[in-house]
């Protein structure tokens, strides 16, 4: 075997494809991000095209190349944006954009599912899941349903990453826990569920091979390893979704330690030795890119994606100052938050900007800032996009304390751990300990595991983490703010019960 082995994690996200390399201590050697844009061609769709996938992959594996000794890559791990549909023909030609997680077109679809499987509880029996706008077979169903030409000409359906394996290795294959969220997937016995298909009238054969995530899905084509600098033939491992390889990555490989993840979505993501299902379907219930695990997680649609929001809607002067002191934008708008007391005053922001998965399961929920009074200033409004976030966390949290599932502490990651009153905010409201560790390379690190476990670098993925991962710091739960907490926590609750009869009327008057 090579002596001074390096593995390779790729990572097709929503807003980039990311590259990084490193040697089986961790050691990061380089790291490339290549990005493309979102296309939104109609309210509630959100599209992508696979060829800005493909051409940002092969420009971060060739400039990642050539900041290392490329002889030594001995494999690629995959992970990417979950959910996602490319249809590809018989001569593997992509026949329209890609739809997206995010992408809320697929209501009716949802509710074609739900009903030929049986209704809700028979579908979660299933596939351990209901019928999310997001997921991969509602997408399906849609293609059938408004373009049957296109759907006609459909031979295969691959995942994001799963698009970009074919073209690295010519193999059509996917893992286990990006199956999972197709809703098409057994996750029980992790294996298609070729019945559900038959119900929905698809061909099994749409969908790739499944494999567990550190296994060999294919090797590097020559003609892709002259391109890019990277020795050909070398392995292709399955790898993972991004949530399931972002826990790799974040040690989450034991009952006990969960991860929050404050990226564009919000992410509760737990460990599970067993299958383990909520019976009203409000958390997500994946095989785990761990071989023979699984892992279940509650998705916030619009958690980072809500600072963001608020930053480029209404920061402008903190965007402007962030350009002359060299200052990162948020920062002033932490700040401004960090002077305003716990509360806001009694200002509340429902964070649903984009609809919400868990707990409601509601395509149609908005955002909103409730309670706003002569004394609300930009900074109360900052904090309430703050306390809103992190009140939906909660709910992940509580769905998941509901369902035994062991909490212990919260492994923070994603652009929104980085806020130090953000991460003591999700402390107090959550009434879990926030802990960071010491890497902060996202998805693409528990790929790059995955793939030395693959390569036969390290003898489990277990092994990999206790070997690469370590907490370096832990706030605990402030127990008087807790409590002044939990009477926020319950109007924020109360706020969204109170005003979805508006959202369903309001998105009918759309
Ligand atoms: C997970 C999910 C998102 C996407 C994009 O269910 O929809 O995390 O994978 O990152």
């Amino acid at each position: 075997m090579n002596n001074n082995p390096v593995i390779i994690g790729l990572d097709i996200g929503t807003s980039g494809t990311k590259a990084i390399a490193m040697n089986t201590d961790g050691t990061l050697l380089a790291s490339t991000l290549k990005e493309y844009p979102l296309h939104s061609p109609k309210p509630n769709w959100a599209e992508q095209d696979p060829s800005d996938w493909w051409k940002a992959t092969l420009d971060a594996l060739s400039e990642l190349a050539s900041k290392i000794n490329s002889q030594n890559v001995v494999a690629i791990g995959l992970t990417g944006q979950m959910h996602g549909s490319v249809f590809l023909d018989g001569e593997n030609n992509v026949l329209r954009p890609a739809l997206l997680w995010c992408d809320q077109r697929t209501t009716a679809q949802c509710a074609t599912i739900t009903e030929k499987a049986g209704g809700e509880a028979a579908l979660v029996e299933m596939v351990s899941n209901p019928a999310l706008t997001g997921f991969t077979a509602p997408k399906i169903l849609w293609l059938r349903d408004n373009e049957p030409a296109i759907f006609e000409k459909t031979r295969k359906v691959l995942l994001p990453k799963d698009y970009i394996r074919w073209a690295l290795t010519g193999e059509y294959a996917t893992d286990v826990s990006d199956a999972s969220g197709t809703l098409l997937f057994d996750v029980k016995n992790r294996c298609w569920h070729t019945e559900l298909m038959s119900l929905l009238e698809l061909d099994s054969n749409l969908m790739p091979p499944a494999f567990e995530g550190t296994e060999i899905t294919g090797n590097l084509l020559a003609s892709i390893a002259a391109k890019t600098g990277l020795p050909s033939g070398i392995p292709v491992i399955a790898g993972g979704g991004d949530q399931a390889a972002g826990g790799v990555g974040c040690g989450i490989v034991r009952p006990g330690i969960v991860s929050s993840s404050l990226g564009t979505s919000g992410v509760i993501f737990a460990f599970s030795e067993g299958v383990c299902t909520d019976p009203k379907g409000r958390v997500h219930t994946f095989c785990h890119a761990v071989p023979g695990k699984w892992h279940v997680m509650g998705v916030m649609l619009s958690a980072g994606g809500a600072l963001q929001w608020f930053r480029n809607t209404l920061c402008r002067e903190e965007q402007e100052k962030a350009i002359t002191t060299g200052r990162d934008a948020y920062e002033y708008i932490t700040d401004a938050a960090a002077t305003v007391p716990l509360g806001a005053e009694g200002l509340i922001f429902l964070p649903y900007l984009t609809g919400e998965r868990t707990p409601h399961k509601d395509p149609y929920a908005k955002g909103a800032f409730i309670g706003l009074s002569l004394r609300h200033n930009k900074a109360y409004m900052a904090r309430a996009v703050l306390e809103g976030v992190a009140y939906g966390m909660r709910d992940s949290l509580d769905i998941m304390r509901e369902m035994g599932v062991s909490l212990s502490v919260s492994r923070a990651s994603g652009g929104g751990a980085r806020s130090a009153l953000w991460r003591q905010i999700m402390a107090d409201t959550g009434r879990i300990a926030i802990s960071r560790i010491n890497v902060d390379e996202g998805p693409a690190y528990g790929a790059a595991i995955l793939a030395g476990v693959g390569a036969g670098c390290y003898g489990s993925v277990e092994e990999a983490c206790d070997a690469l991962i370590r907490e370096t710091d832990c706030i605990q739960p402030n127990a008087d703010s807790a409590i002044q907490y939990d009477a926020w926590l319950e109007e924020y609750r109360n706020a969204y019960k109170a005003l979805k009869p508006n959202y369903q009327r309001i998105a009918a008057l759309l």
